[in-house]
């Protein structure tokens, strides 16, 4: 079988499109991969994080991995900081890594331009590399990713390739990408033309958290921005709105598009939106009967150690094979 890694960042509740845009395809991977899925709370610090917060939303979303149907017989499901190989293979990749290269990263432009370059931890600079380290230790195949995280597997696959050219040697793997089709990148209900995610909405309208209350979600779709037309047609560029309600719709229905707007063709957008926010308000309440049967149970500790030490196995010997390439061990 073919590996595959992945991480979410637990900064923010996680919201209806990381299930849609990754957790969801997580478990078809499972099938098919040797899937390594893990919770990268070393990078949500790269930004201030209150502690409690941070902690809750780690293990929240580890929960919902389970509760969205990953099955931990069949994956590692682990924290990133419970392998410590994680934090040590970022230091070494930092040294292979360059100041001009991490200054072109369009999410370190983007979440640093507010800020006065006096305050931005170098952490935030430093991401890429880091995210290098948890998908090069596991020697994966394929990492899946949205379009936000394409430059991130770009610089990953040249840091992998500069060090095995500079030692002669296959040390690491080059991993390939997998854009997801549907839902890669699910919008925001208020302003499609950005992501759903917590920090573009600071009205929370835009944004369906996975552990929110099912009719608060029923509500925010009915309320979701649309267009002027009266036609339930996938166009992104024209009708954002509208597209993001069938992209959403079809992802959870698991149908084409031709299949929704032909069952949608003589419907109006009051009538297509219910079906939507029924399907939403249906999917939050059965992800959410099963989270609250783990969340708070030793049944949680017990898979999260069992993939730290899974995890550890392989990462600690990823870790001493490059360490004996530099010349460390
Ligand atoms: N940077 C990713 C994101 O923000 C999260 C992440 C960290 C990740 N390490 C990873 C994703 C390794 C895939 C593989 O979405």
């Amino acid at each position: 079988m073919k590996k595959m890694i992945s991480g979410i960042k637990p900064s923010g509740s996680p919201t209806l499109g990381n299930y849609i845009g990754a957790i969801k395809n997580f478990v078809h991977y499972q099938n098919e991969y040797e899937l390594y899925v893990f919770i990268a709370d070393l990078h949500a610090i790269t930004i201030r994080q209150d502690p409690l917060e941070l902690k809750r939303n780690t293990l929240d979303i580890a929960t919902l991995y389970i509760a969205c149907g990953l099955n931990p017989n069949k994956c590692t499901i682990f924290v990133q900081t419970d392998v410590l190989e994680h934090a040590n293979l970022g230091f070494i990749l930092n040294c292979f890594t360059y100041m001009g290269e991490l200054t072109r990263m369009t999410q370190f432009k983007e979440k640093s331009q507010n800020t006065n370059n006096d305050s931005i931890g170098v952490g935030l600079f430093t991401y890429p590399p880091l995210m290098a380290a948890d998908i090069l230790l596991y020697d994966v195949d394929y990492v899946p990713v949205g379009e936000d995280q394409v430059q991130h597997l770009e610089i990953t696959r040249d840091i992998a390739i500069r060090i095995n050219n500079l030692y002669n040697q296959k040390v690491f793997v080059i991993p390939d990408k997998i854009v997801n089709k549907v839902g890669a990148r699910i919008k925001s209900l208020q302003d499609p033309s950005k992501k759903m995610s917590k920090s573009e909405d600071p009205s929370d309208k835009g944004c369906i958290f996975l552990l929110e209350d099912p009719n608060k979600a029923y509500k925010k779709i009915m309320s979701a921005v649309t267009d002027n037309e009266m036609l339930v047609k996938y166009d992104p560029d024209n009708k954002p709105g509208i597209s993001n309600l069938i992209q959403i719709y079809c992802s959870l229905k698991d149908v084409s598009i031709e299949t929704c707007e032909e069952e949608f063709k003589d419907s109006n957008y009051g009538t297509f939106k219910k079906a939507v926010a029924e399907i939403v308000k249906t999917t939050l309440e059965n992800i959410q009967s099963r989270f609250k049967e783990i969340r708070y149970t030793d049944k949680l500790a017990e898979i999260l150690n069992e993939g730290k030490l899974k995890a550890q196995k392989i990462a600690s010997k990823k870790l001493l094979e490059i360490e004996k390439v530099i010349g460390l061990k």
